[in-house]
């Protein structure tokens, strides 16, 4: 088969913050690729946000010129997100290139992204150069963490390449190795086929895609489909990224490069679909397309209330960039009109909040995130069910399924205790432990402890019990496993008698009575005293299971009064007494909820 030799196409995959960022500055500006004075930290991280948390959220693909051995080489480089969120944009990425750079902070030793990514780098069959950055720190364990990372990938030790992304000492050598040791792409004129690792949406362009071409060829004027929706279009303009758009006259087979699309809708451009020509019989896609689904449900609300018009013209923006990102408008009685949406998880819910907020100055409140419940009906349809208030009546629901995942948690031998007793806190089911030959210190030895859990679980605070029972080194992995049976029901509120929709809650039955007893105590502290004793009772399917009374405002209507008149007072504080029974009988429901107590209660 032919090859482009002088072509490298590569990614750089880690767990979040050992430096895949900083490294890929240090490659820009050894290749002369952005010049000293033009680069900045984390270039590749375009997105103010992203330079602010040092966090990647968007991939970035760049092309830069380097001379080895008196030839001249194309190396293609993706920069890659690390948070679990953004798994799929690493996966797709992968499949992308040949090889990867797998990075791990020599202060920190192997993690649990350390470990998911380097499986999905076996599952693509891509060549594998191991890393080990942040080696001029003083309490880098470079010795320990080089033997483990040498075995966990099954090579010698001197295969892992120490650098410092920071002082730039081995990078040099690092670059050598991807000429060296990675595969260049292989060539094939036809049929074209292009994989989309990445797509945005540009006020003036369309959709842009990033892609990489498999076989053939893309050039303007081309007339191509994506396989995936048989969507059809004339390619505008194709060129490379130096990180900037390069206008360019082909991208060809082994190439990585942008595609102008003019469409403009980027749910036409989807991650992972292929791009072919529109002629003659069209070829296979490119194996390995999914549709990425929210996994995490909550309402977004303006924090005013009346700014709903801009939030919804916020959040009609933002989802032209994120195709992941579903939304509907919802009203609610005390809230007022605000947003359901659906994330790939908790950080990508932080970062749509956040960018609400910088982007379009909208401070929003958050309801506490649930996941998406499948409800087998008695009369056999199959209901999806994101939200509390649309939960059905008890007696037309057979059965409850809930999102379970496939966790990866891995930690010093001496946390595994702790860690386990907290999974199995939280509905965990053992799989397997697996120990990893690690560093000195805190890693000498590193457990990899397998489990099933429910999603919803680990939605509200697990990530800060993970990190505080394992003093912050226990970390994360996971993925959607399969749906299970749950015996989960609708906790409501009722305060005088009313239901108070906005507060129902999905709960575990067993937790049912500490959750119902939690929210009524919660109301008691929390709620204004009214004219009347106040009923707050928690029930599930119409039976209370917690119950607190609230009581009455006692105006002091003998405050007016001087002296020692004791009949008149007494007389007064009669009137008041039957005032108050008249008020009772009539039943007088209609509780006022401030909305910051809603708020309190919905954030737990
Ligand atoms: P994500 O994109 O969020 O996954 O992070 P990342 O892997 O891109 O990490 P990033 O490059 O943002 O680096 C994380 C932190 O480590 C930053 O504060 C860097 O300045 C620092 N850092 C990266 N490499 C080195 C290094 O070699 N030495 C030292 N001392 N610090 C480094």
């Amino acid at each position: 088969m032919l090859k482009r030799s002088d072509v490298r196409n590569f990614c750089i995959i880690a767990h979040v913050d050992h430096g895949k960022s900083t490294l890929a500055d240090r490659l820009l500006e050894l290749t002369n690729t952005v010049e000293k004075r033009a680069m900045r930290d984390q270039m590749l991280d375009q997105m103010d946000l992203e330079r602010e948390r040092g966090i990647t959220i968007k991939l970035q693909p760049v092309t830069m010129k380097y001379a080895y051995n008196g030839a001249s080489y194309t190396l293609n480089l993706i920069d890659t997100p690390g948070h679990i969120d953004f798994t799929y944009e690493v996966s797709r990425s992968l499949s992308a290139v040949e090889g990867a750079v797998l990075l791990v902070d020599a202060t920190q030793g192997i993690q649990a992204q350390t470990l998911a990514n380097w499986n999905l780098s076996r599952e693509q069959n891509l060549k594998v150069i191991p890393a080990l950055n942040k080696i001029d720190l003083p309490n880098a364990d470079v010795e320990g963490n080089r033997r483990s990372l040498a075995n966990l990938l099954n090579v010698s030790e001197n295969d892992v390449i120490l650098v410092s992304a920071k002082t730039g000492e081995g990078v040099g050598a690092l670059l050598d190795s991807v000429i060296e040791k990675l595969p260049p792409p292989s060539f094939s004129e036809v049929p074209t086929r292009a994989l989309i690792f990445d797509s945005f949406y540009d006020e003036f362009l369309g959709v842009v895609a990033y892609v990489r071409i498999k076989e053939g060829a893309l050039r303007a004027g081309a007339r191509i489909i994506f396989l995936s929706n048989k969507e059809k279009t004339n390619v505008i303009e194709v060129g490379t990224l130096a990180p900037q758009r390069k206008k360019g006259e082909v991208l060809s087979s082994g190439d990585i490069g942008y595609v102008v699309t003019g469409l403009k809708n980027l749910e036409a451009v989807r991650v992972g679909d292929t791009i072919a020509l529109d002629s003659g019989e069209l070829p296979e896609p490119i194996s390995g397309w999914k549709e990425v689904k929210p996994m995490v449900f909550a309402s977004i609300y303006s924090e005013g209330g009346e700014d709903f018009e801009e939030l919804r013209k916020g959040m009609s923006k933002l989802k032209l960039n994120d195709a992941a990102l579903v939304w509907e408008v919802e009203r609610s009685r005390v809230l007022g009109y605000g947003i359901r949406a659906g994330f790939l998880g908790l950080l990508h819910l932080e970062i749509i909040q956040e960018r609400l907020k910088r982007e379009y100055g909208i401070t929003t409140v958050v309801t506490i995130p649930g996941v998406r419940y499948e409800l087998l009906m008695t009369d056999g349809e199959i209901k999806h069910i994101t939200s509390p208030s649309d939960w059905p009546e008890i007696s037309s629901i057979r059965e409850v399924k809930e999102p379970w995942i496939r966790a990866e948690i891995v930690c010093p031998k001496k946390y595994v205790g702790a860690v386990m007793q907290l999974i199995h806190e939280r509905r965990g089911e053992y799989r397997a432990t697996e120990y990893l030959p690690a560093g000195e210190g805190e890693w000498s030895e590193v457990s990899i402890l397998k489990y099933f859990l429910p999603l919803s679980v680990i939605l509200v605070d697990f990530y800060d019990q993970l990190k505080s029972v394992s003093s912050g080194f226990a970390t994360l992995n996971y993925e959607l496993d399969d749906y299970r049976p749950a015996d989960v029901a609708r906790l409501d509120i009722f305060l005088a008698d009313e239901l108070e929709e906005e507060l129902s809650m999905i709960v575990y039955r067993d937790e049912s009575y500490r959750r119902g007893r939690k929210v009524v105590i919660m109301l008691k502290e929390l709620l204004p005293k009214q004219q009347f004793v106040l009923k707050i009772q928690a029930a599930i399917g119409g039976k209370i299971i917690a119950a607190e009374r609230l009581s009455a405002l006692r105006k002091d209507v003998t405050a007016k009064l001087y002296g020692g008149d004791v009949t008149r007072k007494r007389k007064l504080l009669e009137k008041q007494k039957k005032g108050k029974k008249k008020m009772a009988l009539r039943g007088k429901g209609s509780v006022v909820v401030p909305p910051d107590v809603y708020l309190k209660l919905l954030k737990g």
